[in-house]
């Protein structure tokens, strides 16, 4: 087996860059989105990075994220002190000002009282590069913070205030340092992103030139350099980050892509000609469109247990892909729609395994492909917009995520045709109606669930003994936790009534309201 070797089909030097330096708290990724919002370029590092690596990278700026820990306990994540010498413009939020606070000879106390939630930010003499000029004197900010810096380091002056944070932010000209002690990156602060884009404007010195064009420019220049005029394979799932990918790629080369769609009769109704129409009409790309249903229920026959079933899909999977694309047998390349999240979460994090994640689309893990990852630096959204930017239509653009082994998890034991073409129903219904309620990108996921149960009913005057379709709607960020969605009962009662007369089969409708934890987003 040869594991291939992870290409980025993008150069970052291209751009100016910003580092984000992680202290372990949620806020990391969001303030990378906000920066890129502003369109300047970041990348998340662990706050052990040391100042010759930080150098290697050239950035123009670092930004030090908010943390869970004190700076006073033992083990408080620290930066490496000769980070502040190098010259490079540092802007420290919550967590990240208190330790540059404490780490240049300021002082960082337990005042006893923390701020959490919103909070009244006063300006203290002109506000500062970051906070003054032009913006209120007074403004909402939001706080989450138990320490507080009492005392700011030589050279540097207070520029903000508030009732519980004698020094809510601080700035030191001279060296290019700051601080603010709330958070800017998340949306109930007024004023945030102007923070941002002051520090990278004004302080930094950057470019803004990270727009979908440019984006797009790089991947394209990349790809081609990568590929020259070898051939290249993409497996389409139907998902929004494997569609983007093969419509990049195809700009940057052309007919020497050919996509393969392995249509396994689990995926939602209308979707397999959704993908044929939009690959192989409207983006004329070479798609090798695999119909195996009939394998996938000969091997899912009989099988019940949830794992046992992801295993069987998946390995049908590969075996079909392998078949499909052993016919190109110049191929080389294979194009990967791996994102930013998914390249941050293996190199710092080892999140517990819950369920067999089989990413069906993805690689078989005997071939021997060179990767060619364009999404590789890009954040969800982003991703998004450069598939709109690319034409392709919303639909794919903004669907929702959909796990790989498809409806075969949202069928409790065996999943037979049947019961396929009943989910199928009872699911094109949940999602239409969430449509039509402009709740679509509001929701994170919104499906039916089929189990393997059969309930008492009456309809006109004989009695029913049929299955119950269970609805699931979830809010979320990143899928790793999630909340029931407060659905209006007007709009539950109209999937309820819909599907019970429009789906034959199913006579009752119940909806899921456990969050994540303790439930998991799919049941199975
Ligand atoms: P859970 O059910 O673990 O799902 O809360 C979290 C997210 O992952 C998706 N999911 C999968 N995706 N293969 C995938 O590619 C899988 O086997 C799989 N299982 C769950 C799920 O839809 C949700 O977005």
């Amino acid at each position: 087996m040869t594991t291939p070797p992870a290409t980025s089909g993008f150069d970052p030097d291209l751009f100016d860059r910003i580092l984000v330096v992680d202290f372990g708290a949620q806020y990391a990724q969001l303030i990378a989105r906000r920066v890129r919002e502003a369109h300047v370029y970041s990348e998340i590092v662990p706050h052990t990075i040391t100042a010759a690596e930080v150098a290697e990278r050239s950035p123009a700026g670092i930004i030090l994220s908010g943390g869970p820990k004190s700076v006073h306990v033992d083990g408080a994540p620290q930066l490496d002190p000769a980070i502040y010498d190098l010259g490079v413009p540092v802007l420290g939020i919550c967590y990240g000002a208190q330790l540059v606070a404490s780490q240049l000879g300021g002082e960082v106390s337990r005042t006893g009282r923390g701020e959490y939630g919103r909070t009244e930010l006063r300006t203290v003499g002109t506000g500062g590069v970051l906070l003054g000029d032009g913006l209120p004197e007074v403004r909402p900010v939001w706080m989450s913070h138990f320490d507080s810096i009492v005392t700011p380091p030589d050279g540097f002056v207070v520029t903000a205030t508030t009732d519980d944070a004698p020094v809510a932010a601080l700035e030191d000209p001279q060296r290019r340092i700051m601080g603010v002690q709330f958070h800017p990156e998340v949306v109930h602060t007024a004023n945030g992103q102007d923070v941002f884009t002051r520090f990278l404007y004004k302080v930094c010195g950057c470019r803004p030139n990270w727009t979908m064009t440019s984006i797009i420019e790089t991947a394209v220049d990349a790809v081609r350099a990568q590929v020259g005029t070898g051939r290249v394979i993409c497996g389409l799932s139907g998902g929004v980050d494997s569609a983007v990918a093969a419509a990049l790629v195809h700009k940057a080369i052309g007919s020497q892509l050919t996509c393969v769609f392995v249509d396994t009769g689990l995926l939602r109704k209308g979707e397999a000609e959704q993908v044929v129409e939009t690959f192989r009409r409207s983006q004329g790309i070479e798609l090798i469109h695999v119909q195996a249903s009939d394998r996938f229920f000969q091997k899912l026959a009989g099988i019940t247990e949830p794992e046992t079933k992801r295993k069987a899909i998946g390995e049908q999977f590969i075996r079909v892909f392998e078949e499909a694309s052993g016919g190109i047998t110049d191929a080389r390349f294979l194009v990967q729609g791996t994102l930013y999240p998914d390249v941050i979460e293996s190199g710092t994090s080892e999140a517990a395994r819950i369920k067999s994640h089989h990413n069906v689309g993805g690689l078989p893990d005997d071939m021997e492909f060179e990767l060619i990852e364009p999404l590789r630096a890009l954040f969800k959204d982003e991703v998004r917009r450069v598939g709109e930017e690319l034409g392709l239509p919303p639909d794919i653009v903004w669907r929702q995520p959909f796990p790989g082994p498809g409806l075969g998890v949202r069928i409790i034991g065996e999943v037979t045709p049947d019961k396929v073409a009943t989910l199928q129903e009872a699911d094109a219904i949940v999602r239409e109606e969430i449509r039509r309620a402009g709740l679509e990108r509001e929701i994170w996921q919104a499906f039916a669930v089929l189990p393997d149960i059969r309930t008492v009913g009456v309809m006109g005057d004989e009695r029913t003994y049929a299955y119950p379709i269970v609805i699931r709607a979830v809010t979320s960020e990143d899928a790793m936790t999630a909340d029931w969605a407060r659905l209006p009962y007007d709009l539950l009662e109209r999937m309820s009534n819909r599907i019970i007369n429009e789906v034959p089969g199913v006579n009752r409708i119940a909806y899921d309201i456990t969050s994540k934890p303790p439930g998991t987003i799919e049941w199975e």
